[in-house]
């Protein structure tokens, strides 16, 4: 994962992950009920059936896991349902975990009915991993008392609680772990039009004017992820109250967007760099990615987490056993001619 902070403004624009002053203000972004999260149509409905399930059960909700790329809405769901379910939710995270005790101490605190958010869940180590598998399971917590040939296990019961973790890396997670949610739900990238939605939404929390065909113009930018179109808005309103009393037309966001130097399709200069070296220095490709971080300077994490994921979704790049491939659409969008063989 790369930290934010490591990161230059300009690289950070189309940067799924959260920068680091971002957290407040998607706080306030951030929809409290399931009807006001937009679209994931299928993961809403089956969610609702699900909650609706369990509620009508009196049992907490089973264990859900939640995985897709960074910004897609992971954490606001998670807090939906923490809020749907009319449950405290408690949040942790997989790096934050450091000791069994840590997870020990977070366990037998919870109430019934609770929620326990654990952020980045693959990123816990294995020996946390275990303690859960009875947490999860039994809603046990199997503790070793003393040491060498008297140690003893003890067995504490915990109150039945649900545990909700969030992934971007669900290859990342061991089998037995995954076995234990009791649903898996994967976010999809959004569409332009739900991206719109989203943004239209987040002008009204913030007071932000934008006119008609002027969402629909950020959105086709942001890369499907309401995190960069939520973070768009915020640098089109700024461009726009200094420039143009505040009014978001299609042409100040056009205006705003090119300085930024982020394309229509929502590329940015590193994405057309990085197409750009495959196809002008490695004919098209196949190249590997250590060679074309070489080339092009770019961090090896920095291609496969920023700009890959998108480059691969809109069909610009393809990735095959040798490497990485620009296809045409790539080729056609740059300005080049595709190679006819
Ligand atoms: N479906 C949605 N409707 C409205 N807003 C959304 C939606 N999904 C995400 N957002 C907004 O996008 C921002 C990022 O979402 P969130 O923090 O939940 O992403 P995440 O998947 O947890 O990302 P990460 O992997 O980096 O933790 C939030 O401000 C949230 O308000
Ligand atoms: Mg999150």
């Amino acid at each position: 994962m790369i930290e934010a902070d490591e990161m230059s403004d300009d690289e950070a624009l189309v940067a799924p992950a959260a920068k680091n002053d971002e957290a407040r203000f998607e706080i306030g972004l951030r929809p409290a009920a399931l009807q006001d999260f937009v679209g994931q149509e299928d993961l809403k409905n089956s969610l609702t059936i699900f909650m609706g399930a369990a509620k009508k059960r009196g049992a907490p909700l089973e264990h859900v896991l939640l995985y897709g790329n960074p910004g897609l809405g992971k954490t606001t769901l998670a807090h939906i349902i923490g809020g749907e379910m009319g449950a405290k939710v408690k949040v942790t995270s997989g790096p934050a975990l450091e000791r069994v005790g840590d997870l020990a101490a977070i366990l037998t605190n919870l109430e019934a009915g609770d929620v326990l958010f654990i952020d980045e869940i693959h990123r816990m180590n294995h020996a946390i991993e275990e303690v859960l598998y009875p947490a999860m399971e039994d809603f046990a917590l199997d503790l070793v008392v003393g040491k060498g040939p008297s140690a003893r296990t003890l067995r504490l019961d915990l109150a039945p609680f649900t545990i909700i973790g969030a992934t971007t890396r669900l290859s990342m997670l061991s089998a037995p772990l995954r076995d234990r949610f009791g649903t898996t739900y994967h976010l999809d990238f959004y569409t332009d039009e739900e991206i719109g939605r989203i943004m239209a939404r987040s002008a009204g929390i913030l007071g932000v004017q934008l006119a008609s065909g002027a969402a629909a113009r950020i959105a086709s930018r942001a890369r499907r992820t309401p995190r960069i179109a939520n973070r768009l808005l915020k640098r089109v309103r700024d461009y726009a109250e200094i420039l143009h009393d505040g009014l978001i037309t299609e042409k100040v966001a056009d205006a705003a967007l090119d300085l930024l130097a982020i394309d229509p399709l929502g590329l940015d200069n590193v994405d057309r760099h990085l197409l750009t070296t495959i196809i002008e220095k490695f004919a098209g490709g196949p190249v590997g990615l250590t060679t074309l971080a070489a080339a092009t300077q770019e961090e090896m994490a920095t291609i496969e987490e920023i700009y890959e994921p998108f480059l691969l979704q809109i069909g610009f790049l393809e990735r095959t056993p040798r490497g990485r491939t620009a296809t045409e659409r790539a080729y056609t969008h740059l300005g080049f001619d595709y190679p006819q063989t």
